[in-house]
């Protein structure tokens, strides 16, 4: 198959030496990218920027902002069989962006944000047989807002972490979740590796997906 992944933060630019982002480290999508290449897949890795190597077999694109990133999916998008969003995308970048480094003043400063482009929404109408996997970080009331965007995203399945555990979520090597798939279905992930996350979640998607041996490059 062909399999577009998306990892790691979006850098929102405040100035030329600032900006706004997340903790992302992109080693879910990272893991996730090298897993599938590692079984036979064609595998196109969208990342935002993080500190590490490129997997082996992997074609990369390297982002920075959400809009970066929104722009690289809609180009990989006819080429992919199954779209997985592991990025943790920044939901709001600085209305402006100043050109010059803003001074300190020593005063407090107002910064308006505004919402950036919902990439999973923006590509929903142009889906058609593809299966498309989100993640949804959470820190409260996890499985419901997650199932709230399975849905509203139009998503296959969605992996579902508890970013307030120090154990699974943003940084670390290990993580816990729970999958729900748009046909119902709810698996629980006890903790494991994220490569280990990474296998599973491969294994549910090829179970999925008919082995249509992909699109090809076009
Ligand atoms: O990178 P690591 O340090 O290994 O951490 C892994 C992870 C916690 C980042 C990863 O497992 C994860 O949860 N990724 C999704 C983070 C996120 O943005 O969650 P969300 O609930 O805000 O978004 C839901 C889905 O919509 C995600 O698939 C996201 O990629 C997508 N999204 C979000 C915002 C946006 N503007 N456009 C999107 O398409």
């Amino acid at each position: 198959m062909n399999i577009l992944v998306t990892a790691g933060p979006t850098r929102e630019a405040i100035d030329p030496v600032r900006f706004i982002a997340n903790r992302s480290s992109g080693k879910m999508g990272y893991f996730t990218a090298a897993a599938a290449a590692a079984r036979g897949h064609k595998v196109r890795l969208v990342s935002g920027p993080v500190c590490l190597p490129a997997p082996d077999g992997v074609t990369m694109t390297q982002v920075v902002s959400a809009d970066d990133m929104l722009r690289a999916v809609r180009t990989h998008l006819s080429w992919c069989d199954v779209l997985i969003m592991a990025a943790a995308v920044a939901d709001w970048r600085p209305a402006d962006v100043a050109s010059a480094k803003i001074k300190k003043t020593g005063r407090s400063m107002m910064l308006e944000l505004v919402p950036t482009p919902d990439i999973l929404r923006d590509i929903a109408p142009y889906k058609q047989q593809r299966l498309f996997v989100g993640f949804a970080a959470e820190t409260s009331t996890v499985v419901a807002y997650a199932a709230a965007k399975l849905a509203a995203k139009n998503l296959d399945y969605i992996v579902a972490n508890d970013v307030s555990q120090p154990d699974a979520g943003f940084e670390v090597d290990t993580n816990r979740a729970v999958l729900l798939g748009a046909d119902g279905s709810r698996e629980e992930w006890q903790l494991m590796s994220k490569r280990d996350m990474a296998e599973r979640l491969l294994d549910v998607i090829e179970t999925a997906t008919p082995q249509t041996g992909g699109r090809g490059n076009c």
